[in-house]
């Protein structure tokens, strides 16, 4: 049996000169978990040309959604980028990942903090009913450079507070965090600056970042990744993967397209 399904792309949003979006049906056999990846990509040369990419959809909508960057000579974006409606798209049978709530002991307050494509994993946690069930508040930090690339801004803002399903949970209990490092706009500066600072915290009005009560989720570039961790760790958080819960779990945003 093939390990790819072919699916139809259904959607293409282009956010800016460097980000986009995509829809494609879904095999009603491919089931995920929220937070996980995927390896998708095109035919090229007669051979599958593949990269992991975030699952943004939730598990429970019939089409799957992917955000990505456009490198001008990525082997993969340069082309996925031309995407356009009805054109076939390959997708793994095998999601995989860290970024999902099994790997989280309990606690009061969920961090999702993503920079760029970093955000994917964590669109698709916070449609997930079970995130809401297990957490009081979650914060969804998105560190861009420029305020045009901050995606998915009004989708968190406002379609997703109006939804039937997860309106009301998502209204009380969602805290959306945009900040950007490159530009003016309401929040500045890098997210590992805004904890140390503790300027997060004040502006959300939650206490500092502690073991105790809070859980975090982190996705975005390498060097963002190192200096988080370090951050984490040094407030003895404890790393959690698929052997054992933990306090954090890291994924890197893939970015080699
Ligand atoms: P900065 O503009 O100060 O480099 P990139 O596009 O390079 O992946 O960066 C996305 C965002 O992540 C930018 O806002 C960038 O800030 C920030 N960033 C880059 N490196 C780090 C780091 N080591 N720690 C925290 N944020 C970082």
């Amino acid at each position: 049996m093939s390990k790819m399904n072919t699916e139809q792309v259904l959607s293409v949003h282009h956010w800016n000169d460097t980000l986009f979006s995509f829809t494609t049906t879904r095999d009603p056999a491919f089931r995920f978990r929220n937070g996980e990846f995927v390896m998708i990509g095109l035919e090229v040369n007669a051979k599958p040309l593949l990269r992991a990419y975030s699952i943004a959809s939730a598990n429970y909508e019939d089409r799957l959604e992917f955000f990505s960057i456009k490198v001008q000579d990525g082997p993969l974006t340069s082309r996925l980028q031309h995407l356009k409606v009805g054109d076939p798209i390959i997708v793994g049978k095998k999601p995989t990942g860290t970024l999902v709530l099994d790997n989280l002991k309990d606690g009061r307050n969920l961090y999702l903090m993503g920079t760029g494509t970093g955000l994917a994993p964590f669109l698709s946690i916070i449609k997930d009913p079970e995130t809401y069930d297990r957490f009081e508040k979650i914060v969804l930090v998105h560190g861009c450079r420029q305020v045009n690339e901050l995606a998915y801004g009004e989708t968190i803002t406002k379609d997703l507070p109006e939804d039937e399903m997860l309106g009301d949970l998502i209204r009380e209990k969602l805290i959306y965090y945009p900040t950007v490092t490159r530009e003016p706009f309401r929040n500045r500066g890098r997210i590992t600056d805004l904890i140390t600072s503790g300027k997060l915290f004040e502006d959300i009005g939650l206490p500092a970042l502690g073991r105790e009560q809070d859980r975090v989720m982190l996705c975005g570039s390498p060097a963002m990744l190192v200096d988080l961790r370090t951050i984490l760790e040094s407030a003895d958080f404890v790393e959690g993967n698929h052997g054992e819960a933990g306090e954090f779990v890291v994924e890197k945003a893939f970015a080699e397209r």
